[in-house]
């Protein structure tokens, strides 16, 4: 299972890079549009340089000419670059034409199996499922993501899944079991996941009694 940085805060992924867990970056126009006064292009080859593995750099269009021009731009950045498409029939087209470049894809935004079967099938080198997004619709994401993991093992689908859009741990801790092949997290909630409660008294129980010895 790889761990993917949901983020294009330079100072968070530097952080996060130095504890050895990060095996990729997301990025989506909201995540770029936290970043306050960056030139997008400069973040991104930023971004490209420090982490080695994918990088997901989003379109910012729906029109499909306009979709496959910035693709092609982007795929340029970086040999770990992929883009990210939004799920729709217009998407499905552009990961098709740039599936047959050999540009890696990643297909956004989905909220059900059958879309990311369809995104697969298109040629999507990734496939995104939103977790807390499709709880926000009613709709069990931890059963959506284990029946879209079983289906894409069954049929041996190539396209690696992405989960993303988590809100809290208790997300992860789901996510984790589900057998995707990766979690995309935001920092915030990375930071938390080291944390735990035991932990700290146990290692601070090592401490107390290594002073009271020294007193000896
Ligand atoms: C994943 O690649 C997305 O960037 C992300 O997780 C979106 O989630 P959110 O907008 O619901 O936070």
């Amino acid at each position: 299972m790889k761990i993917f940085a949901d983020t294009a805060n330079l100072d968070e992924l530097k952080e996060l890079l130095s504890w050895g867990i990060i095996d990729g970056c997301t990025t989506n126009p909201s995540i770029v549009s936290k970043e306050k006064g960056i030139d997008f292009e400069t973040r991104m080859k930023e971004i490209i340089e420090i982490v080695k593995g994918p990088i997901s750099i989003e379109v910012t269009s729906n029109d499909l000419d306009e979709m496959i021009r910035q693709s092609r731009k982007f795929a340029k950045w970086g040999n770990n670059v992929n883009v990210k498409i939004p799920m729709g029939i217009t998407g499905l087209k552009a990961v098709n034409i740039l599936n047959k470049e050999g540009i890696k894809t990643n297909v956004t935004a989905c909220m059900c199996t059958k879309q990311a079967v369809l995104a697969a099938k298109a040629g999507a080198t990734f496939v995104s499922l939103f977790w807390a997004r499709i709880e926000d619709m009613g709709y069990n994401a931890e059963q959506i993501v284990c029946e879209t993991v079983e289906i894409f093992e069954r049929h041996k689908i190539k396209s690696e899944i992405i989960l993303g859009s988590f809100r809290q741990v208790s997300h992860i801790n789901r996510a984790m079991l589900s057998g995707a092949h990766i979690l995309t997290i935001p920092t915030p909630i990375l930071m938390k996941l080291p944390w735990n409660p035991r932990t700290e008294s146990t290692i601070q129980e090592f401490l107390d009694n290594w002073e009271e010895f020294k007193k000896r």
